[in-house]
Formats: structure tokens, C-alpha cells, sequence
């Protein structure tokens, strides 16, 4: 039981920690972060893409799923680079001394304050989203004297079987240029020819919590073929291909993710194929797993407060957070499983709708999940919490964010403190 989950004298213990001890020592609701989970992934990520792509390969930490100053620290302590959607993220990575080079900044709306933000701080690759945005970049870049690293974002028409809601390689979605229709080879080309934009290379994603390698496989072969299709008409053979995240975890026993060592070996393989056809060189390949890199690293734990039986509908067991920390069931239905930290050992033939606090009857971690029978006053732990739960946190009904705790071979350090109600109206007027 050295790190993850494990079970010691009735409690749980996560990253070598009894859970129950940190509720107390901390309070709930506590994000709990294992820090020799994360680490391995990371390495995991970076020893396969070495291997598969003969060290010409590049994993970027998605730090939409966790952002903050301690992620971009064990990211770059990790020789991993990351990849950022927002100022605010840039900001807090560069505010860790993460080194701007190995930063990617994506979205499809960026505000010229943010280009020329990412410009001023020479972030290593900026990816287009849209034609306005190569000539505002373009701009940009010439006011400041500067030649700037981008990719262009691609939409390569993929449906990769997932969530309606975070499908994003389909051509009805906000982000990339559609390959379809040829605006992804006009847009390359405009690119091509603009004077301080050097295109390294493309970019897609093709979604998220995904568990097969084909459509990866799939957008690897395509984009394969529209490098060699850019390469014919422009002259110019980019050197950089990213194929973006979106690797499945396991947050019930429903979902049975691959190695990702797996992903890599499949994936390299079809790129290298693909190339060897086209005569191209096989580019750098860059990936993006952020899910996959903090999901199973945290768990949220909470308080029991009111347990509450419906006769013969459900009993809701109602926790000291909620979708103001948790909101991806009001979101998505996702699913989690979550047990009782201090009856561990004990039998989970107890059926519970796990309720929130706050005023939105929607405000539910989970219907239907199983733990041991619930008193007011235990420790209700949720797994594989890590990715997009802080990061997707809120103030609803001015609730104040949870704090974040790392924890590492049994020794804890708060990394993100918690919220107090000065912060609350800390920017009120
Ligand atoms: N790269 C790009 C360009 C992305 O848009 C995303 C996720 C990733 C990488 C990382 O994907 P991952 O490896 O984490 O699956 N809030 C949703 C997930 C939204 C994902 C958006 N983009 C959720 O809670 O499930």
C-alpha cells in the first residue's frame, strides 16, 4: 500500500495517508492529491512516447484538468511540457517558473490581450483556431518583433464515441479548422504565407475519455495525409504533429481503460505506416493527456450531514460540498464510485443517491452508488476525483472552494488553500 488506494484498520488510505486523519486535520470537503500517482503517469506518458517514437516525441500535461502552481511544478520537475487554454493558465504556470517554451496555448476565442500576452512571454507554440486569428497574430507578433511557433488546430471529422458533450473531432464544433470542406488547406496556406507565423505543425483532438485506440489510429492517418496534402501544394512539410489527450481512466467499473503504453505503440505504428506511404519524415508527435495524468491521483472527502429515506425510492445521503466542487454529474451524468473512508472494510450493501449542499435539487455527485451503511458524521471519500472537479469548481450559493492537499509516501502539505469567506467577498464593491 505504498501509493493509490488501500485499507488499513477499517480506513481508507490514499498515497500511503489515512484518509480519516486528513478530514480531520484539514476539514471538509478536502481535494486529496497523490503525488507518486500523478508522477508515474507522467512517466508512464514520457518513457512510451521515447520508446514508440523513437525519442522524437513530446507528452504536454492538458492543464485544463488541475491547474495550479504545484501541477506545473511536478509537471516540469517531470520534463513534460504543458498545454494551456487561457491566460490565466499561462499565468499560473509561468507564475511556477515553468519555462515558457514547453508551453502550448490553445482556444478558440483568445483575446488579443492573451495573444499578446503569450507573445510577450515567448510561450513555445501558439495553436490557431481561426482565420481572424492568424492575422491578429500576425500583428501581434509584428508590433512586438517577434516570430512565433504555431500550429494550426484541425477538425479531422472523427467521432471518437463518447460523451455528446465533450466530442470535439467532429465537424459541428467550435474548434479547428474543418478538413471536409478544404477551409483547414486554405487556412494552412494563409498561414504558410504569413510573414511572422512559422507553422511547426497541426493539431487535433478528437475527444475525451476515450478507451479504443482507432479513432486515434484514425486521426493519425489523416492527419498524416493532410501534412503530405499541405506539403504538395505550399512546399512546406511541417515537422510537428499533435494528436491532443483524451485517454480514458477508470472512474467505475464500467470503464476499462488501456495502458497507455498501448495507445502509443498503436497509434506510432500507424503514423509510421502512414508516412512511409506518403514519403514523409515522421514528425514530432506531441500528445496531450490531462484527464488520465490527475483523475485517478485525487479523491474528494466529505462529510455525512443529512440522510434522508424516501420509502421505497431512494435515501439520499447528503454531503458538506457538492456540484459547487463536483459538477461533472450536473454536467455530464458522470459517473464515480466512493465509499465510506472510516468503515472501509465493511460491506457496501447500502444503495445511496450522494446529494450536495447546495439550493439545486440537479446537485448530485451520484445516484445508485454503493457503500457501507451511512451515519452523519462519517468520511464519504469519492474516487478518481483529480481531473475537473477543482478546476471546474465554483462559488455557487457562495460556497468557498475546498482546499487541496498533496500527499506523498504517507506525508501531506496543503497545496491549495482553502477558500475563506474574506475571499468570498474579497472583489464585491
Ligand atoms: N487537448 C485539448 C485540445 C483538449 O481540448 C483537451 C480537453 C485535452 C487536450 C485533454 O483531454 P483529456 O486527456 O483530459 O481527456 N470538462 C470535461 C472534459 C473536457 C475536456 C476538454 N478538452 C469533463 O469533466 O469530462
Amino acid at each position: 500500500m505504498e501509493y493509490g488506494l488501500g485499507i488499513k484498520n477499517n480506513h481508507l488510505y490514499f498515497g500511503g495517508a489515512d484518509t480519516v486523519e486528513l478530514a480531520k486535520q484539514y476539514g471538509t470537503p478536502l481535494y486529496v492529491f497523490d503525488e507518486r500517482v500523478i508522477r508515474e503517469a507522467c512517466r508512464d506518458y514520457k518513457n512510451s512516447i521515447d520508446r514508440y517514437y523513437d525519442g522524437n516525441g513530446m507528452v504536454l500535461y492538458a492543464s485544463k484538468a488541475f491547474s495550479c502552481k504545484e501541477m506545473y511544478r511536478i509537471a516540469n520537475d517531470e520534463g513534460i511540457g504543458v498545454d494551456t487554454v487561457s491566460a490565466g493558465e499561462i499565468y499560473t504556470a509561468l507564475s511556477a517558473d515553468f519555462p515558457a517554451e514547453n508551453i502550448f496555448f490553445h482556444g478558440n476565442n483568445k483575446t488579443d490581450a492573451e495573444l499578446e500576452y503569450a507573445v510577450e512571454n515567448n510561450i513555445g507554440h501558439i495553436v490557431i483556431d481561426d482565420f481572424l486569428e492568424i492575422d491578429r497574430l500576425n500583428n501581434i507578433a509584428g508590433q512586438l518583433g517577434k516570430t512565433v511557433n504555431v500550429m494550426l488546430r484541425i477538425k479531422p471529422g472523427i467521432d471518437a464515441h463518447t460523451h455528446d458533450f465533450i466530442k470535439t473531432g467532429q465537424n459541428d464544433c467550435k474548434f479547428g479548422f474543418t478538413l471536409e470542406t478544404g477551409e483547414a488547406l486554405d487556412a494552412a496556406k494563409k498561414a504558410i504565407r504569413t510573414e511572422n507565423l512559422n507553422v511547426t505543425g497541426f493539431h487535433c483532438h478528437i475527444g475525451s475519455q476515450i478507451f479504443s485506440t482507432e479513432p486515434f489510429s484514425l486521426a493519425a492517418s489523416v492527419m498524416a495525409s493532410f501534412i503530405a496534402r499541405v506539403a504538395n501544394e505550399t512546399g512546406h512539410t511541417v515537422s510537428e504533429l499533435n494528436l491532443g489527450g483524451g485517454f480514458g481512466i477508470r472512474y467505475t467499473d464500467e470503464d476499462e481503460p488501456l495502458p497507455y503504453a498501448e495507445f502509443m505503440n498503436k497509434v506510432s505504428a500507424q503514423l509510421k505506416y502512414s508516412c512511409k506511404e506518403l514519403s514523409l519524415p515522421v514528425p514530432k508527435v506531441f500528445i496531450e493527456p490531462g484527464r488520465s495524468i490527475v483523475g485517478p491521483a485525487g479523491i474528494t472527502l466529505y462529510t455525512v450531514g443529512s440522510i434522508k429515506t424516501i420509502p421505497n425510492i431512494r435515501t439520499y445521503v447528503s454531503v458538506d460540498g457538492g456540484m459547487s466542487d463536483n459538477p461533472r454529474y450536473a454536467l455530464y451524468g458522470a459517473k464515480y464510485d466512493a465509499l465510506i473512508a472510516n468503515k472501509a472494510e465493511e460491506p457496501d450493501d447500502f444503495i445511496a443517491t450522494i446529494a450536495g449542499k447546495c439550493c439545486e435539487s440537479g446537485d448530485l455527485i451520484g445516484e445508485n452508488i454503493k457503500i457501507a451503511t451511512p451515519e452523519t458524521g462519517d468520511v464519504l471519500a469519492v474516487l478518481a476525483t483529480g481531473a475537473y472537479n477543482y478546476s471546474m469548481a465554483s462559488n455557487y450559493n457562495r460556497m468557498t472552494r475546498p482546499a487541496a492537499v498533496m500527499v506523498k509516501d504517507g506525508k501531506s502539505r496543503v497545496i491549495i488553500k482553502r477558500e475563506t469567506f474574506e475571499d468570498l467577498i474579497s472583489k464585491d464593491v
